[in-house]
Parts: structure tokens; C-alpha cells; sequence
């Protein structure tokens, strides 16, 4: 008999189809996200479970689910998870690492690009109908990229993929890391630094850590005092390693120049949020990875996780190993 599984959302047909001649596949095929109810109803009896990074799985519904074997998450980033208690019920978490890189890595450029030159800003103010004047001198003046310093929080893969295309706009190069990147600063002329010198000397911080207990916050108001007046600040990471109720501040009080943000705290923002008054941050509604090719590998990647996991094999991409030691 084929094993159950419940997938919570419509995900790439080069996945969707592998899950679905492999399994006895029920697949929530609305926009909106399942309530942790709908999901606890529609997945009893499965073994696995495929997730998106909106879809809150903690020990409840874990308890809830007593047959599931394992969670496949279709994100790089898994803070939705409970680990530890998926970990401790001997469910294997699985993730989308690396396939993701590059794209996320051009969007993070996009935003720095964006947020440095006032592109929507000036995408606005055309549209708007308030372009009388051919050239003005002065007109939605911006800051340069190329040969400012960039400063990298979390110098994983996509913090690198990010460094290796400043290479191209000539930018000095600073991070932030736990583990020191020998062979980034070799190769790149990358320097490692405190998060405070990071903070003090880069014209755009970029941030791309996970969103851990350690992360949470990492940039309040007192690190945002200790940026440039002139700098701005790029968010593809998680919306909640910044304290956006600083950041507002921060951008309506001039405290720095900008920001660029594909993450936020509360996904979608909510409509009274203050950032939609703030002409100089540019929003993105969780785009880092959304290219066609990208979303169809990691569909892929998803399905191969499942699948290998449900043959009572270790899938390539699993977040807790752990799950099967003393076995
Ligand atoms: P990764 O390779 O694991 O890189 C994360 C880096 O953060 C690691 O290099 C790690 O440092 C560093 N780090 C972790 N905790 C830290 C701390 N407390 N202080 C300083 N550095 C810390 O992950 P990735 O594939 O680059 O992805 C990064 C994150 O981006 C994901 O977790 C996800 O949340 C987000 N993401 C968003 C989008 C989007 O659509 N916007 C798309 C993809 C990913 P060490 O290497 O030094 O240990
Ligand atoms: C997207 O945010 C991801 O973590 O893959
Ligand atoms: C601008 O278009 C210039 O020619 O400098």
C-alpha cells in the first residue's frame, strides 16, 4: 500500500507530480495557507509532511500526527519547525539548501541596487506624472555602489554568493560570521569583522543569517545608531533578525538612508504596518528564491528528500542527522 502524504500547498509540477506517483498524495490546492487545524485533519495517517516556511509545525501538531516520519520543507530556512521536538518523536526534517543560492543571492543585488539608486522611487514618481523637468541636477539623487563597502552578516552560501558578485562593482568587502572563511578572504579580499566595526564602516549591510535564538533581533536600534547616515540596509534573511519597530524608526528619523526587505516580521505586512508611509524602503513580498528554474529544483529537491526518507533511506538534504543516531 502506498504511504500517505499531505502536501500543504501547490508547489512546482516537477515535484508535485514525483509525490504524487509515489504516494497516496492529498495536496491543499488553495492560495491561502492551511490553518494547523486543516493540517492536522487532512494529514492523519500520513507519513510525510511537505511544508512551506509559513506553515508553523511545532510539538502540538506533531503529537497530532503520530504516523509522520518526516517533514520536508520546501525552503532553505526552516525557524517554523520545531526541530528539537520533530528530533525527539524521531521525525526527519529535511530542507532546499544551495539550489536556492544564486537566485537569492541576484534578488539580494536587486534590492541592493533598488534601495541604493531609489528605483522604485523613481519608478513612482514617472508614473505619478511628477517628471516636468528633462535633467534635473538634483533630481532623486542616490548613493554608489560600486567601491562603497559592503558588509556581510552571516557569510554562509548565500552571503557568499552575495560577496562574489561585489567583486564586480569593485566594493570592499567586510563580514560577520560565527566560523572565520579563510578562503573567501583569499579569494575575495574579503575581511572578517565584529558586528560593530561591520556596522561603523559599511555603506550596505546585507543580512543572511538564519533566524535562530541567536539571531533574533541581532539589529535593534542600537546597531542601527551605529550604521552611516548615508547607509542602507538589505534584508533577504528572515524579517524578525531585524527589530522592525527600530528599523522604522531608523529610516523615518533619518538615522540611515534606506532599506531593502524581502523578509518582514509579519508575512504579509499587515496593511496599517508604518513602513508602507516610508518612501525610502523598498518591499518585496518574499521573492529571494522565485525564479521558474530555481522554484522547479527545489520542487525536485523537496520530492527526492521525501521520497528517499519513505524508502528507509537518509535523504541528501537532512537538518537534523541526529534524528538517527542510537537507533
Ligand atoms: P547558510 O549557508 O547556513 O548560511 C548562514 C550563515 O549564517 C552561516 O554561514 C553561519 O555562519 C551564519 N550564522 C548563523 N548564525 C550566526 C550568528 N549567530 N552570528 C553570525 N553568523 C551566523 O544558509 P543560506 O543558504 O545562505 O541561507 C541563509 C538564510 O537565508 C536562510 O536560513 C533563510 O532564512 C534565508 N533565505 C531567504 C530567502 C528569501 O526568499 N528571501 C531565500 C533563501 C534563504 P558560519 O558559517 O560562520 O557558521
Ligand atoms: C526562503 O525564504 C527559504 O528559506 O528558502
Ligand atoms: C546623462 O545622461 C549624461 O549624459 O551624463
Amino acid at each position: 500500500m502506498k504511504e500517505r502524504v499531505f502536501v500543504t500547498r501547490m508547489i512546482p509540477d516537477e515535484g508535485l507530480n514525483r509525490i504524487r506517483a509515489e504516494f497516496d498524495a492529498i495536496v491543499w490546492n488553495k492560495d491561502e495557507p492551511p490553518s494547523k487545524e486543516k493540517i492536522i485533519k487532512g494529514a492523519q495517517g500520513c507519513a510525510g509532511l511537505v511544508t512551506l516556511l509559513s506553515d508553523p509545525i511545532d510539538a502540538e501538531l506533531m503529537d497530532a500526527l503520530p504516523a509522520l516520519k518526516i517533514i520536508a520543507q520546501y525552503a532553505v530556512g526552516y525557524d517554523n519547525i520545531d526541530i528539537k521536538s520533530a528530533t525527539d518523536r524521531r521525525i526527519v526534517v529535511t530542507n532546499t539548501p544551495g539550489i536556492l543560492t544564486e537566485t537569492t543571492a541576484d534578488l539580494t543585488w536587486a534590492l541592493i541596487l533598488s534601495a541604493s539608486r531609489r528605483i522604485p522611487e523613481a519608478d513612482r514618481y514617472v508614473r505619478g506624472g511628477d517628471w516636468k523637468v528633462a535633467w534635473g541636477p538634483k533630481t532623486l539623487l542616490g548613493r554608489d555602489a560600486f567601491g562603497s563597502t559592503l558588509g556581510i552578516i552571516g557569510m554562509g552560501r548565500i552571503g557568499t554568493a552575495v560577496a562574489h558578485r561585489a567583486v564586480g562593482f569593485s566594493m570592499r568587502i567586510l563580514y560577520y560570521s560565527k566560523s572565520r572563511k579563510e578562503e573567501i578572504e583569499k579569494e575575495l579580499n574579503a575581511e572578517r569583522a565584529s558586528l560593530e566595526t561591520l556596522l561603523r564602516e559599511s555603506d550596505i549591510v546585507t543580512i543572511h543569517v538564519p533566524l535562530t535564538d541567536d539571531t533574533r533581533g541581532m539589529i535593534g536600534i542600537n546597531e542601527l545608531r551605529m550604521m552611516k547616515r548615508s547607509a542602507i540596509l538589505v534584508n533577504t534573511s528572515r524579517g524578525p533578525v531585524i527589530d522592525e519597530d527600530a528599523l522604522i524608526q531608523a529610516l523615518g528619523s533619518g538615522l540611515i538612508a534606506g532599506a531593502g526587505l524581502d523578509v518582514f516580521r509579519k508575512e504579509p505586512i499587515p496593511s496599517e504596518s508604518a513602513l508602507f508611509e516610508l518612501e525610502n524602503v523598498v518591499m518585496l513580498p518574499h521573492i529571494g528564491s522565485a525564479s521558474v528554474d530555481t522554484r522547479a529544483k527545489m520542487a525536485e529537491m523537496c520530492a527526492a528528500n521525501l521520497i528517499a526518507t519513505l524508502q528507509g533511506n537518509t535523504p541528501p538534504n537532512i537538518v537534523n542527522p541526529e534524528v538517527n543516531e542510537n537507533e
